[in-house]
């Protein structure tokens, strides 16, 4: 692994690429009309293009069934690799039927159109209460991940996968960085150490002090906010894009960051999508992970800090990414800065908690975040987004 020429080696050793060459695609669209025909939703090309880019390196298509129960049972595939969440292909029983195996499929984006090829290897039907209580350590359908997951058809398709081609993101052009080219960009700074940092909720201020606590340690630091499908009540991938940019020009040494789009889809898995994160992050060249409070939760499925304890059930050489762990911060009145309880003595009154949640619901009664909560920059932004006169 020290012989790899970035600072860190891709999870599995290499990072895969399954983005086909000008000759691939060309024989793909040669047999587009020939092909069985399947459309992908949100989540399933989101996953597509990230195994495509190497995002989930060492995948290679959409699991299947070894490494599918390996994962749900003991977090790792079937090869011993450390790895959380199951990335499958479920279609229904009439679809499924009759693909033949070791045939390719042709997979089209929700709007119709010919993206990618799955060659099939494998269908299986798989156990839905077993895959959430496993993941999600919950069966309840209002748990947003299982709601999916219990929406989903019945049948797993598998199989190594191409992507036609790599567009650009129709809405993140500049921030699309693959992980090839957040690789070249660290190497390009001389960063050696790297805390990539995962987000889906808009900044506020506990976000921007952890983030700074981590980068007083390593050389730089990823920003890398999920713009993949979210629920519905979470704040716009845009919106949160926008304060990202506010907020970094004014607060932020320039020289030492870099803004990228995290295309996934967010599971809401909680301890095992801290895992997933931190590989997918080892991925695009990240040393290092913060994971702070309720990391990937949703409503109160999990403890504060189960996300971080998840870490001592692997070995940390075989993750190969290390976690910064970082407890629950807020604004302490008596210091007047952030802090956690590990930095201050004061007493619960004298201190502001802040959650993504907990602006969202402020803004939904037409409120704006005050400054213990949110820069004002970004307040603004939020208030102007959510219409409500500054
Ligand atoms: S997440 O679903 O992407 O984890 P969010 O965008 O709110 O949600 O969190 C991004 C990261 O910041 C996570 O690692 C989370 O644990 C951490 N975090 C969020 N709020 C706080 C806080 N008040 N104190 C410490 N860590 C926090």
């Amino acid at each position: 692994m020290s012989h790899h020429p970035d600072n860190i080696a891709p999870h599995g050793g290499s990072l895969i690429n399954r983005v086909c060459t000008p000759d691939q695609k060309a024989e793909f669209l040669d047999q587009a009309d020939q092909l069985p025909r399947l459309t992908l939703d949100e989540r399933a090309l989101s996953d597509l293009q990230l195994i495509a880019i190497g995002g989930f390196s060492p995948l290679t298509g959409f699991l299947g069934q070894a490494d599918y129960q390996a994962v749900v049972d003991s977090m790792h595939l079937a090869n011993g690799l450390p790895w959380s969440i199951p990335v499958t292909l479920p279609v229904s029983a009439e679809t499924a039927q009759p693909l033949k195996l070791g045939s390719n499929i042709r997979l089209d984006d929700p709007a119709g159109r010919f993206v990618g090829v799955l060659h099939l290897s494998e269908k299986y039907s798989y156990d839905k209460l077993h895959e959430a209580l496993q993941v999600y350590r919950t069966n309840e359908d209002k748990h947003p991940g299982v709601k999916v997951l219990y929406a989903q058809s019945e049948i797993n398709l598998a199989g190594e996968i191409w992507l036609l081609e790599r567009d650009p993101h129709p809405f993140f052009p500049a921030y699309q960085i693959d992980p090839i080219d957040s690789r070249a960009l660290f190497r390009d700074k001389g960063w050696k150490t790297i805390v990539g940092f995962q987000t889906r909720n808009p900044i506020h201020r506990a976000h921007e002090y952890i983030q700074k606590c981590a980068l007083e340690t390593v050389d730089g630091l990823f920003l890398h906010p999920l713009v993949g499908a979210t629920k519905s009540d979470d704040i716009p991938a845009d919106v949160r894009m926008r304060c990202y940019e506010i907020l970094i020009e004014k607060y932020y040494p320039m020289n030492r960051i870099a803004l990228a789009i995290n295309p996934a889809a967010m599971r809401y898995a909680g301890p095992r999508e801290a895992i997933f994160h931190a590989l997918l992050r080892k991925n695009y060249g990240c040393t290092h992970f913060i994971v702070g409070r309720d990391h990937a939760g949703v409503g109160d499925y999990y403890g504060t800090y189960d996300a971080q304890y998840i870490f001592d059930e692997f070995d940390p050489g075989a993750l190969g990414i290390t976690p910064m762990m970082f407890e629950h911060a807020f604004y302490c009145k008596r210091t007047g800065q952030m802090a956690t309880s590990k930095t201050s003595p004061s007493l619960p009154e004298e201190r502001v908690h802040l959650s993504g949640t907990k602006v969202r619901e402020m803004l939904r009664r037409g409120e704006l975040p005050p400054p213990e909560f949110s820069r004002p920059e970004v307040a603004a932004e939020l208030a102007r987004a959510a219409q409500i006169p500054v």
